[in-house]
């Protein structure tokens, strides 16, 4: 099948390329190169046979200028970070939202199947933070007991403490973050135009997502991030709550796997959203990521504090996975420590490129 993937030499634009070309698909990766790093995958992409093809979502002429054929599209494109949509909303809403309308359109046209790659920032950080929740010694945890006591009206959907956030949490509330708000009209867009226009349309609500590739940042990518900061000892700070905040990270083979599930069988969709996130299993603190790199790399850091969280952000979140897996079979298998021994191996085999990228460039 010919594929396009918008974003695609950014992290998971890229991943997804490679992994999709060697399931014998012919990949276009479209990418205006606007992430710092992506320019980096071209050639390795190139080599592997996926088409680079240099182009902005925003811009109609660009999708015009695409090689014909197109069968299929997945849209992993977007400035992602929070804290950076903050300094320039319209780029972010500009960029996320209306990009993805030319996206749609491009579907629309040729009447092709898409995945969006949509965000658990759709889900409101004033709703999220507001769940019952206690302190543990290295990590914030739900609150079952507390839960429980609320009156069932007050218990808000789509939450339960044993499985975190599913599908069905409301999306209103405020403190998405700006960029939150553009993936949110992203991701209404998509369900919209799948069921305006009977298109194939997969959203999913991805939690972090990690792994091997990903050139992560102080405020993108933090798994990564702290994987760096360890192995070329870098300066890191907790932002809020002593560092004990909580993500599951799931890590990119999985998306992979998932893609190739959602591709069988993408007919059956219209603007269907799943929220996919390394679960459980797969979550940790801070406090406790700075544990496993210490333990990991051997290399202990002082690590200084910032007592007040940034704006919009999640105290603690983790996905409900039940109705991927219902639907799908999907299920994360890739652990953390897996995940982790990963991320450590690919640091090492390129650690003269990436000491330019992180110690030399500062
Ligand atoms: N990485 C995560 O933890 C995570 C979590 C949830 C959702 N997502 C979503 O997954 C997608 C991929 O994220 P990522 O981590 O690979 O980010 P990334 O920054 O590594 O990749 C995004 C790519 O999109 C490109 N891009 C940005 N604007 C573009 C435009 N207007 N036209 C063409 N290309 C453009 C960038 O140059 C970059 O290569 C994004 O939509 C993001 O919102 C990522």
């Amino acid at each position: 099948m010919r594929i396009l993937i918008t974003g695609g030499c950014g992290f998971v634009g890229s991943q997804l390329a490679l992994h999709l070309t060697e399931r014998g698909h012919r990949v276009v990766a479209m990418d205006n190169l606007v992430r710092r790093g992506s320019e980096a995958n071209i050639e390795r992409l190139q080599k592997q046979g996926v088409e680079f093809v240099h182009g902005d979502v925003r811009n109609a002429e660009d999708f015009a200028n695409l090689p014909a054929g197109i069968e299929f599209v997945c849209d992993a494109s977007a400035q992602p970070s929070v804290v950076t949509g903050y300094a320039n909303p319209v780029f972010d809403i500009t960029n996320n939202a209306l990009g993805v309308i030319r996206v749609l359109e491009y579907v629309r046209e040729r009447r092709c199947p898409l995945l969006f790659c949509s965000t658990n920032r759709v889900y409101s950080a004033d709703r999220i933070n507001a769940l019952p929740r206690r302190e543990g010694a290295t990590r914030l945890e739900w609150d079952a007991a507390a839960w429980q006591k609320l009156p069932p009206a007050e218990r808000p959907r789509g939450f339960e403490p044993a499985h975190g956030i599913s599908e069905e949490f409301s999306v209103d509330g405020g403190q998405h973050s700006i960029y939150g708000l553009s993936k949110l009209m992203a991701d209404a867009a998509c369900q919209e135009y799948a069921q305006a226009y009977d298109l194939p349309i997969v959203v999913n609500r991805f939690g972090v997502i990690s792994g091997s590739g990903q050139f992560g940042k102080t405020d993108q990518g933090w798994f990564v991030w702290w994987a760096m900061a360890h192995w070329f000892g870098l300066p890191l700070k907790y932002i809020g709550w002593s560092g004990k905040q909580v993500r599951d990270i799931l890590f990119i083979e999985d998306v992979c796997r998932l893609v190739d599930l959602q591709m069988d069988r993408i007919s059956r969709f219209r603007g269907e959203v799943f929220n996919a996130g390394g679960g459980a299993a797969n979550s940790l603190s801070l406090l406790e990521a700075t544990q496993l790199f210490t333990k990991a790399t051997g290399r202990s850091l002082t690590i200084t504090h910032e007592e007040s969280p940034r704006k919009a952000d999640l105290a603690l979140y983790s996905t409900d996975n039940r109705k991927v897996e219902r639907v799908l079979g999907w299920k994360p298998q890739v652990s953390l420590g897996e995940g982790l021994d990963r991320v450590l191996d690919w640091i090492r085999k390129n650690e003269a490129e990436l000491r330019a990228r992180y110690v030399s460039a500062g």
